[in-house]
Formats: C-alpha cells, sequence, structure tokens
C-alpha cells in the first residue's frame, strides 16, 4: 500500500491565521493558530503588518507539521485560503511592505469611492465587476496607498511595486520572496478588488484608468487550482496548488458545488454565498456578483454573495469594549436566562451597513430601550442582530435569483452557540445545517489544491466527506417572525445618516 497523501491549507484570516493539515479522507489531522495585532490608527482604519503575517504563518506551518508528526516530504500540495480585499504593496526588489496592509474593514476610502462614482454613483463599475463602489474593495485602497505614500506612484510606474491580496502575499513569499517569488493572484480574490472584469476574467482598463492604478504593479490572475509554484524554506519541494478567498473556499469546503446550493459563514461578519454555476447574476437586490472558483482551465463557477461587516465582532465588541462578558462563550447562557430580547435590537452598523444597504453614513445604534432591559436582553439583542442580518441578505438572494433557500449549510465560529443557530432557523423558516467538519475555510483550499495535484480525483470524491453534524429546525409561528422581522427593520432605519 502507498504511503497516505496529506494536503495541508493555511487560512489568513482576519484576526488570526490557521495551518491545517488533512489526510485524503477531508478528516483533520493537526492544526495550529495564531492571532496577528489589529492595528487601529483613527476611527475607521484598520491595518496589519504584512511582514508580521508572514512571520505567523511560517509559525503555524511548523506548529502544525510537529502537531501531525509530518515532514514536509508527506504533504501532497498545499492550499491557501485567505481575508479577502485586504491590500499589500511591496517592494519587488527587497520584498518588503512599503506601509501596513489596509484592511478590508477599513472606511478611509468612502469620499475617495464616492468621487470615483460621479454622476454614475456607487453602481460606475457594477455592470463590468459585480460590486458596488465601497470601500470594502481593495482597488480603492490601493489608490489611496499610491497617494498618500510619498514617492510610490513614480516607483510603482517603473515596476518596482507589486500590489496584492494577502493570497498573492503569501504565494509570493512562499515561493521564494525576494530571489523570484512568484506573482500571483486566483480569480475569486481578483474578483474582491472592482478592478477585475467579471467576463473576461482580466484586469479591467478602463477601470485602472479611471482609479490611476499602474498594470506594472499587479499579479496575474490564474484559476483557484493549480500548481502556481514550489515553496521554498521549511515546506520546500511542496506544490503551491490552491488559493481561494476564505469565503468562497467555505463554499468549496461545505461542497456546494450545484447550482441553488448556499452556505453561510459566521466569523468577523457573516457571507452567504450562493453558486449560481456558470450565470452572472446581476443583483437588483443589493448583493454582490462574484467569482465562486474556477478549477484549472474549466469555465468559471459564479456566486451571488450577501456580505455582513459585523456579526462575531458584535460579540467581542460586548466583551472588550464594554465588559458586558468575560468571554464569547459566556454570550449564550446569559442570552438564554431570559426568554426575549426585550424589546431591544442591536444594529451593528461599525463600517456602515454592506448587504443588502450598502450605506458607508450608518452608524450602529440600540433601540427599544426601557428601564426593563437587563444586560441578558442587550445579550440577546447581539445574538439575534446576526440572524436578522442574514435574513436580510436571504430575502435579497430569493428576490434575485427568484429561487427560495429551503435549507442552509452553516459553518464558522459562532455556529458553536445552540441559542443563536436556532434563532437563525426561526427567522427563515427553514433548517440551518452544520457539518462534522466545521473547518470548512482550509477544508476548501485543501480540496481545490488536492484537486490540482491528483490527490481526489472529481468533486464527487469530496461530496462524499460531507457529513451533517446538526440540524436546527424552525420553531417560531410566522406571526411572531414577521412582527419582530418589521420591528428590526425599523431599527436599522435609525442607523442611517449619522456621517454627513
Ligand atoms: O471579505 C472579508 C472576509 O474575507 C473576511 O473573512 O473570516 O477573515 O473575517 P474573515
Amino acid at each position: 500500500m502507498s504511503d497516505p497523501r496529506y494536503v495541508a491549507a493555511i487560512d489568513q484570516g482576519t484576526t488570526s491565521t490557521r495551518c491545517i493539515v488533512f489526510d485524503s479522507a477531508g478528516r483533520v489531522v493537526a492544526a495550529d493558530r495564531r492571532e496577528h495585532r489589529q492595528i487601529l490608527p483613527r476611527p475607521g482604519w484598520v491595518e496589519h503588518d504584512a511582514t508580521e503575517i508572514w512571520a505567523k504563518v511560517q509559525a503555524v506551518v511548523a506548529g502544525a507539521l510537529a502537531r501531525a508528526g509530518l515532514r514536509p516530504d508527506r504533504l501532497a500540495a498545499l492550499g491557501i485560503t485567505n481575508q479577502r480585499e485586504t491590500v499589500v504593496l511591496w517592494d519587488r526588489a527587497t520584498g518588503r511592505p512599503v506601509h501596513n496592509a489596509v484592511v478590508w474593514q477599513d472606511t478611509r476610502t468612502a469620499a475617495l469611492c464616492a468621487e470615483l462614482g460621479g454622476a454614475d454613483g456607487q453602481d460606475r463599475f457594477r455592470e463590468a465587476t459585480g460590486l458596488p463602489l465601497a470601500s470594502y474593495f481593495s482597488g480603492p485602497k490601493a489608490a489611496w496607498l499610491l497617494d498618500h505614500v510619498p514617492g510610490l506612484r513614480r516607483r510603482a510606474e517603473h515596476g518596482e511595486i507589486a500590489f496584492g491580496t494577502l493570497d498573492s502575499w503569501l504565494i509570493w513569499n512562499l515561493t521564494g520572496g525576494p530571489d523570484g517569488g512568484v506573482h500571483v493572484t486566483d480569480v475569486s480574490n481578483a474578483s474582491r478588488t472592482l478592478l477585475m472584469n467579471l467576463t473576461t476574467l482580466d484586469w479591467d482598463p478602463a477601470i485602472l484608468s479611471v482609479m490611476d492604478i499602474p498594470e506594472a504593479v499587479l499579479p496575474r490572475i490564474a484559476s483557484s487550482a493549480e500548481v502556481y509554484g514550489t515553496a521554498t524554506g521549511r515546506l520546500a519541494g511542496v506544490p503551491v496548488a490552491a488559493a481561494l478567498g476564505d469565503q468562497q473556499a467555505a463554499l468549496f469546503g461545505q461542497t456546494c458545488f450545484d447550482v441553488g446550493e448556499a452556505k453561510n459563514t459566521y466569523g468577523t461578519g457573516s457571507f452567504l454565498l450562493l453558486n449560481t454555476g456558470s450565470r452572472l447574476v446581476a443583483s437588483k437586490s443589493g448583493l454582490l456578483t462574484t467569482v465562486g472558483y474556477r478549477l484549472g482551465t474549466d469555465r468559471p463557477v459564479y456566486c451571488l454573495e450577501g456580505s455582513i461587516a459585523i456579526t462575531g465582532a458584535l460579540v467581542q465588541w460586548l466583551r472588550d469594549q464594554l465588559g458586558l462578558i468575560r468571554s464569547a462563550a459566556e454570550i449564550e447562557a446569559l442570552a438564554a436566562s431570559v426568554p426575549d430580547n426585550g424589546g431591544a435590537y442591536v444594529v451593528p452598523a461599525f463600517s456602515g451597513l454592506y448587504a443588502p444597504y450598502w450605506r458607508s453614513d450608518a452608524r450602529g445604534v440600540i433601540t427599544g430601550l426601557t428601564g426593563y432591559v437587563t444586560r441578558a436582553h442587550l445579550a440577546r439583542a447581539v445574538l439575534e442582530a446576526t440572524s436578522w442580518q442574514t435574513r436580510e441578505v436571504v430575502d435579497a438572494m430569493h428576490h434575485d435569483s427568484g429561487v427560495p433557500i429551503t435549507s442552509l449549510r452553516v459553518d464558522g465560529g459562532m455556529t458553536a452557540n445552540s441559542l443563536l443557530m436556532q434563532h437563525q432557523a426561526d427567522v427563515l423558516g427553514v433548517p440551518v445545517t452544520r457539518p462534522v467538519v466545521a473547518e470548512t475555510t482550509s477544508l476548501g483550499a485543501a480540496y481545490a489544491a488536492g484537486l490540482a495535484t491528483g490527490v481526489w480525483d472529481g468533486l464527487d470524491a469530496l461530496r462524499a466527506h460531507w457529513a451533517r453534524d446538526t440540524e436546527w429546525a424552525p420553531r417560531m409561528d410566522a406571526t411572531t417572525r414577521e412582527r419582530e422581522y418589521r420591528r428590526w427593520r425599523k431599527a436599522v432605519e435609525r442607523s442611517f445618516g449619522w456621517i454627513d
């Protein structure tokens, strides 16, 4: 019998980086995780140190391999998945970043986006890119850096600077860094930049010209599953064989390969993706049209996406900023100590509101307060904010696709909270299902890397690994559900218009 084959995935997320080693049955063999600093220089600004992130990547790779008791030559492939939209610019000669990475949540480009939209407004590039002009996306962040770091534009025009989302930054470093790293991004990450044309799957020259971004900085756009290069250093010889934005990786890990299949991942924010196959569905309801994945030379698979900026981050806020709970896990027992929200609603518009509103002038509000409301009611309202925001996105999906969602696959840290998952099923009126392997983001990157290197021979082999862990069936009556939803929507309206 030949040696079993393993695949490693690096998941470079907003607050932490993990490395997970999987066996050929898609089971977790070993994992390691490290957090990195959140640099908050001004209200609304969020930065990461890309050099620190690269060091954390190396540490978790070493940690996971040590725990698995494996030498790198037992790895058939390595896949990358990453926080999307966050931008790093680095010097090609030294490999050093020229500025901290500007993170997806950062709102510094809100005014630039309004200016770029001009008379056409937010939808100026929607047809070409599937995205509204919003501070969330990478292109305006890169434009901001080129305008604000002294001398950078001239160096960029001379081909001295490289642009990347985190996938590009990691592949460059993994495959040799300054001495000849590969400069590449995958099509799912590129589809989040506001710079890629969704039909040609290439950088859009007209948009580059409007945003004044020199083509010389851009990576090659590759598929999500192919060998981009071979790792050097600790992973010497391992093929780097996949890259996927983290939300698309979760879709892949949940094996949502068929049209109409959808998943929702509950992390810092929540991101609901619906597979629309080879069809580019233009949204009329505030959703994004984006690339799900592309395997080698196959046709790309497109998605509709509902992006919610703040869900898990609201629980962290309750813990770190308000001190109402000591650990995130505590919220479930506190919320369960009361039967309802006592009339309170929390709208966490910390970075404005994303889908389906795209309102950069929104800010967080708490409504419905009376003297009756306790911290337990607030804890409940915080959890309910996640399920109501998801309901709004699901309604938008239904409106755009004409297909009602009949069940929802879920993953991510907050799915450990049964009270929340029950409320989610209640407000959607459909069952919510969590798989046995909850690490679907890493699993998706491992699957794509394993497909590119022959560990698995096709999608059916991967589907066979998916198994249900828990299902929550809806219990709330329709009258209560719709009354609560009306109140939530009133609270959302109160969040608009706080920024002039
Ligand atoms: O678009 C942002 C998303 O990719 C962030 O995901 O899980 O790192 O918070 P996460």
